[in-house]
Formats: C-alpha cells, sequence, structure tokens
C-alpha cells in the first residue's frame, strides 16, 4: 500500500469550504485504490496571520517541507480587511510568493477547459465554443516582476516614486520552455508563445531562448503571439488554442482571462511544479464575499486534486475518472450559483452537494 503525506492548506475565505469537498474525493480515492493519504491540516494566509502573526508560519513550513505533495486553498482578504495587516506581511506577499520561491515551483500549469455539452456556462457564443474549449496555460511562476527587486521611496524632487525589476535568466527560460514543449508533444503539437519583444527586452531575451529549445521540438508547430492580441484571440478564436507558454505576469493575467471565456474562476484548478516539490490550488482568489455560505464552487479544488493524483502520485486514471465525475454532474443539469444563472437551465445546488454528487459518480465508476 501506499502511503503519501499530503499538507492541506485551507486558506481563507471560501478556502475551508472548497478544501471540505475535495477531502471527500481523497477519502474515495483511498477507499478505491491501494493508497492512504496521511493530511496534514496547517495554517497559511490570513488565518495564519492573525493566529500566528506570519501568514506562512515556521509550523506550516515545516508541515509543507516533509509533505509529498501541498493541497493549497484560496488565501487573501477584501482589499479594506487587507488592510488591517502590514504590507510586506499580506497573505499574497508574505506566504504565497514566500511558498513558490521556497519549493521553486517554477511551472504552473492552467488548464481551460469546456466541452462542447457545457458551451451554455461561457459568455462565448456556442459557434465560437465549437467542439469545445481544451487548452492549457504554462505560466514561469518564480522569476519576472512579481519576484524582481522592490524598491519605493522619495525622489529628489519630493515625489514619490516605486522601481520594481522584471528579471529573466536564460536558464528560467530554458526551463519552462521544455516544460511547454514537452507537454505540447503529448498534446497536439502546437505551442503558441506569449511576448511582448516589440517593447519588453525580457521577451527578446524569452523569444530568443525558445528558439534555441524549439530546436530540440522539431515535431512541434510554434506560433507567436503578442500578448494583448493573445487576449483578444481568447475571446474570438479560443479553440486555436492547445498550450501558451508566458511569463508570469502575463500568465496571471492571461489565466484570469480564461476562467472569463469559461463562464465562471470557479472552474480553474493548478498545478505549481518544482524540482522537488509541487502544490496544487485555484488559480482564484478567496472571494470572501460569498465566503461561509455554502455556494462556492468546488470544482477548481477538486480539479486541483485531480492534478496532484496524476503529477505527485501517478494515478492518471483515477484523475481522469475525477474529472469525469465532475463533468458527470454538470452533464446532469447541477451547478453551484456562479455558473446557474437565470435562463441557462442549470439547477444550482451547493458547496457540499456539488461535492457530495462527485464522490457519488466516482463511487460507481468502475475501479482501476
Ligand atoms: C494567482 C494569484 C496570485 C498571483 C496572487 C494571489 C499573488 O492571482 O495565482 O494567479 O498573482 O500569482
Ligand atoms: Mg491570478
Amino acid at each position: 500500500m501506499k502511503n503519501y503525506k499530503i499538507a492541506v492548506l485551507a486558506g481563507d475565505g471560501i478556502g475551508p469550504e472548497i478544501t471540505a469537498e475535495a477531502i471527500k474525493v481523497l477519502k474515495v480515492i483511498e477507499e478505491r485504490n491501494d493508497v492512504s493519504f496521511e493530511l496534514l491540516p496547517a495554517l497559511f494566509g490570513a488565518c495564519a496571520y492573525f493566529a500566528t502573526g506570519d501568514a506562512f508560519p515556521q509550523a506550516t513550513i515545516d508541515i509543507c517541507d516533509q509533505a509529498d505533495a501541498i493541497l493549497k486553498g484560496p488565501i487573501g482578504l477584501s482589499h479594506e480587511e487587507s488592510k488591517k495587516i502590514p504590507v510586506e506581511k499580506q497573505p499574497e506577499r508574505g506566504a504565497l510568493l514566500p511558498m513558490r520561491r521556497r519549493y521553486n515551483t517554477y511551472a504552473n500549469f492552467r488548464p481551460v477547459s469546456l466541452p462542447k455539452s457545457l458551451a451554455h456556462f461561457s459568455p462565448l457564443k456556442p459557434e465560437v465554443i465549437g467542439e469545445g474549449i481544451d487548452l492549457i496555460m504554462v505560466r514561469e511562476l518564480v522569476g519576472g516582476l512579481y519576484f524582481g527587486n522592490k524598491e519605493r521611496g522619495v525622489n529628489e524632487d519630493g515625489k514619490r516614486y516605486v522601481r520594481e525589476t522584471l528579471e529573466y535568466d536564460e536558464d528560467q527560460i530554458r526551463r519552462i520552455m521544455h516544460e511547454a514543449f514537452k507537454l505540447a508533444q503529448k498534446r497536439r503539437k502546437l505551442l503558441h508563445n506569449i511576448h511582448k519583444s516589440n517593447v519588453l527586452m525580457s521577451s527578446v531575451l524569452w523569444n530568443e531562448v525558445m528558439e534555441e529549445v524549439a530546436k530540440d521540438y522539431p515535431d512541434v508547430e510554434v506560433v507567436n503571439y503578442l500578448v494583448d492580441a493573445a487576449a483578444t484571440a481568447l475571446c474570438l478564436r479560443p479553440t486555436q488554442f492547445d498550450v501558451m507558454v508566458m511569463e508570469n505576469m502575463f500568465g496571471d493575467i492571461l489565466s484570469d482571462q480564461g476562467g472569463g471565456i469559461l463562464g465562471s474562476l470557479g472552474l480553474m484548478p493548478s498545478a505549481c511544479i518544482g524540482p522537488d516539490k509541487a502544490y496544487y490550488e485555484p488559480s482564484h482568489g478567496s472571494a470572501p464575499d460569498i465566503a461561509g455560505k455554502n455556494i462556492a464552487n468546488p470544482y477548481s479544488m477538486i480539479g486541483s486534486v485531480a492534478m496532484m493524483l496524476e503529477n505527485s502520485f501517478g494515478m492518471e486514471a483515477e484523475a481522469k475518472n475525477v474529472w469525469a465525475a465532475m463533468q458527470g454532474v454538470f452533464a446532469d443539469g447541477y451547478s453551484t450559483a456562479d455558473l446557474s444563472k437565470p435562463g441557462t437551465g442549470v439547477t444550482m445546488i451547493s458547496t457540499q452537494e456539488f461535492g457530495d454528487k462527485v464522490v457519488e459518480k466516482l463511487r460507481a465508476m468502475p475501479k482501476v
């Protein structure tokens, strides 16, 4: 029997609610397979700050260090609540970026996927969605502006100024390119390289390195796209994309747009992979406005479990079953509030009901 330790960081806002549903799914995976999961809950984010004075406290670091994988819920507070925490200790800067830095999780995979049968979830017209959207954004996650030097001060003229550095070296670009090309080889052998080389020198180097790496993957076709044009293309013709690779900030922005074209950020799970450790998280925030109401969509969190099963535990078949179980719940005409707007014919169910239905579907599937 395989035994895995999973650090469970439920996070803030809707985090605990959607994490509870993800845990239900993990329990069913245990029932169905020769595997056991030791779940190690720990504080992370604003909840950790208020309990310990640190958003990523040492006790949580210790648990994550010894875990085989980390399942992390969304973190953060409303704009107003955030102000109660010193800027450098706020959950994003005080917990999430340090976690990414600590485990060097440079490769972030964000699937943007909507089968044709769920086209009604999307704000895009059915003819735009065609046979369905199925692309994956590969975002560089530990470089660029988010990790560069930050400086704030007052200049000689007495004006406040700020300076943030966008830095990449060729090795950082090369390793994410290899991830993207390898993924493209497994899929449609098509890679969209997203850049802004008409303005940014960082993109000039990015593209140079991309061309060098491309030589190792002659079977993959590369299409270069300026990031701004890519944003438009995602709305007008999303089905042209399969694998898209981009630097950190472009990936942050375009992946939220990915959630937009699906109809909800609640459909956006992700995997953050480093050389020795990976963590899994929804791509969205903690939605404090709907926290505690049992209405959040747990798809992104359960999808993150599916990505964990595949990437960290080699349980590809069960990962597929988890996706299929969630699609099955949608196919039966149910969804949470975010996707069941009036007139769509979708029956609204709660966070817990969604989790229960996924569990029911999963239990009914043939064991692998
Ligand atoms: C994301 C989030 C984070 C990011 C925030 C919470 C720091 O928006 O994972 O996309 O900007 O990377
Ligand atoms: Mg983001």
